[in-house]
């Protein structure tokens, strides 16, 4: 349903003294020749380290920023260059969810205006919308309905909020979900809830779904497949099962160590690898994951590895799997 063939988006940066004095313009290679596919009905998990590019990658999955390079192809057509009337109909069928829900909403309305507004926006027929609103609620399991939809987004709860902009995201009748961090903000006692009723909904519309995590006892508890990115690239994806039993990439192997318990409430151990996250500005070369790697050889710092599939379904990105 989704096709993703070698997007890249590169942001240029604020420049510092020292760049305009030496007339250097930076910019920093969010995400990098990224290609995947989702099926019509599948969960998709993406992890990996604060600024790998999966927000990034997610935002262009939905068109809010375009790739700098690469196609995205939603249902056989391009998402880019659509006329007017393509794009309404593409703005009803993928959705965001964001992660802070009190960005997702505006403080001066109610929750009542802030579930209709998008069917104003994407021109649902009016006789449509109560029920649409209706049913939204419904399915993120929202008691007290009539209260809750007369207050304003500083008097609820954050869990509470969370399901509104999940519901807000429902009452388009999507098709495709993708899903930024959405439990991260939250206490978490709220989160296994909000995480069931995300699953359920995904299973029961059968959504093509994309769940945004750091946290990789998140991503398996909602997603049959997992990506994991580093440093703005694809390394391995494959079922999830199997990334978890068996990870391929060393930097996958890594993730998977410091997930200890499946357990959603869990802090998890630091991750076993040497060094930080490279400056994204300079990555390596060749392999981006080479100066933490265990495996590192010389060709590494010369070839870009590339995503091939090992295992049944299960693709990873290093030379030095089989
Ligand atoms: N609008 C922007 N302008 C400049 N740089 C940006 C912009 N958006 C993202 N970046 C940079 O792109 C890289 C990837 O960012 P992104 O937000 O996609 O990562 P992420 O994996 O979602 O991280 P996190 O887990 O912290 O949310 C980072 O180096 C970030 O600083
Ligand atoms: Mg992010």
């Amino acid at each position: 349903m989704i096709d993703v063939q070698g997007v890249s988006r590169r942001f240029d940066l604020n420049r510092s003294m020292g760049d305009i004095l030496k007339g250097r313009y930076p910019t920093v290679d969010a995400v990098s020749d990224v290609s995947l596919s989702l099926r019509r009905g599948e969960a998709v998990g993406i992890v990996g380290e604060s600024g790998c590019g999966k927000s990034t990658l997610g935002r262009i999955l939905v068109k809010l920023i375009p790739p700098s390079g690469g196609h995205v192809v939603f249902d056989g057509e391009p998402i880019a260059g659509m006329d007017r009337k393509r794009e309404l109909a593409f703005r009803r069928r993928a959705q965001l969810v964001f992660q802070n829900p009190f960005d997702a909403l505006n403080a001066h309305f109610t929750i009542r205006r802030s579930l209709y507004e998008p069917l104003h926006n994407a021109k649902i027929p009016v006789e449509e919308h109560e029920e649409r609103v209706a049913e939204a609620i419904r399915m993120v399991h929202l008691p007290t309905a009539e209260h809750i939809l007369d207050s304003y987004p500083h008097q609820l709860s954050g869990g509470q909020l969370q399901r509104i902009v999940l519901a807000r995201a429902l009452v388009l009748r999507p098709e495709f979900i993708v899903a930024d961090e959405p439990v991260s903000m939250l206490d978490v006692s709220v989160r296994a809830g909000i995480l069931n009723v995300f699953r359920q909904i995904q299973r029961d519309m059968g959504l093509a779904a994309v769940f945004i995590s750091h946290d990789l006892a998140l991503v398996r508890y909602v997603c049959e497949r997992t990506i994991t990115m580093y440093l703005g690239t694809v390394v391995e994806d494959g079922p999830t099962s199997d990334v978890i039993a068996n990870p391929l990439h060393p930097y996958t192997r890594a993730l998977v160590a410091a997930v200890p318990v499946p357990n959603v409430d869990q802090s998890h151990d630091p991750l076993p690898i040497k060094g930080g996250i490279p400056d994204a500005r300079n990555p390596p070369s060749g392999c981006r994951f080479r100066d933490r790697c265990p495996l590192a050889e010389a060709r590494c710092a010369s070839e870009r590895p590339v995503l091939r599939e090992v295992r049944a379904a299960h693709k990873v990105a290093c030379h030095f799997v089989d």
